[in-house]
């Protein structure tokens, strides 16, 4: 399973679009994938989720040792797609386990007793900061999906990130790397959208996805309908770029992994 945590410390940056949607398409394409809602704003879950989740992915925090995160997960609608969801429970999360020792290892320890071979693919969406909550998503997975808006203000913040997952590489997390930058609400119709994805690649020329979001109404609908863009607008430009990231993520896995009885 490549698990990929959904980060940047900036709201509004296109990390809930990009979890579900993304989500949506590799399972479009075959993946099992299971979405993680980290976010104590709980867009995901109110985005897809058809159970209520009670506390949700917060018992994980609250009582470690009597929960699983097997008994967390439900299926949404879309097939192949299913959902850890979180509720208002997480705010007061960041708090508590900022005095807890060890802590910022819950969540791998959960992901690392799911049943091997269950899901190809957890996705794990970020609440707007670096405190322990993202740590913790930092910790679990070894891989770090970064959405940037395409904007001059878009860019800032990227290199306190990328010295944040610097720390957590070196103190909890030796395998941690960033997997892609993934360039969102890309308005082409003005200079300024393709000259930030440029400025982008040139910082950034091997971590950028050649896919860039581009800016897509759709894609501004589909939570409110409950539904990822490949469902709600299949034909939509947001569901082409969707897809064509999907493509990219998954030519990323390496070549060892195929056929190998953990991926069926
Ligand atoms: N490519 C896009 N085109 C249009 N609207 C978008 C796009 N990506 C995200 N949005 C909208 O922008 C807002 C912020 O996106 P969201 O994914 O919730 O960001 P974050 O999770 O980083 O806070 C949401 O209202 C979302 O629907
Ligand atoms: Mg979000």
């Amino acid at each position: 399973m490549r698990t990929i945590a959904v980060v940047n410390q900036k709201g509004g940056t296109g990390k809930t679009t990009t979890t579900v949607c993304l989500g949506a398409a590799l399972a479009g394409m075959g993946k099992r994938v299971l979405l993680i809602d980290l976010d104590p704003q709980y867009s995901t879950t109110t985005w897809l989720a058809t159970h209520p989740v009670g506390r949700g992915v917060f018992e994980l925090f609250y009582a470690p040792e009597e929960t699983a995160l097997a008994d967390l997960v439900q299926k949404t609608a879309t097939d192949g797609l299913w959902l850890v969801g979180a509720s208002t429970w997480l705010v007061g999360a960041e708090k508590a386990l900022a005095t807890e020792p060890g802590a910022e290892t819950i969540l791998r320890d959960k992901v690392s007793e799911l049943e091997p071979g269950r899901f190809d693919y957890a996705l794990i969406d970020c609440p707007p900061t670096l405190g322990v909550l993202t740590v913790n998503a930092l910790t679990a997975a070894p891989e770090v999906l970064v959405p940037v808006e395409c904007h001059v203000m878009g860019l800032q913040g990227l290199a306190q990130l990328v010295q944040t997952v610097e720390r957590v590489r070196k103190r909890l997390n030796p395998a941690l790397r960033i997997a892609g930058i993934v360039p969102c609400r890309l308005d082409q119709r003005t200079n300024h959208g393709p000259e930030t994805v440029a400025k982008l690649r040139g910082r950034f020329p091997a971590e950028t996805f050649r896919t860039a979001v581009r800016e897509n109404v759709r894609l501004a609908e589909c939570p409110s309908m409950g539904e990822p863009i490949t469902a709600y607008a299949p034909a939509s430009s947001g569901a082409e770029d969707y897809r064509a990231l999907a493509g990219e993520v998954i030519e990323q896995e390496p070549k060892e992994e195929y056929g190998t009885v953990e991926n069926g």
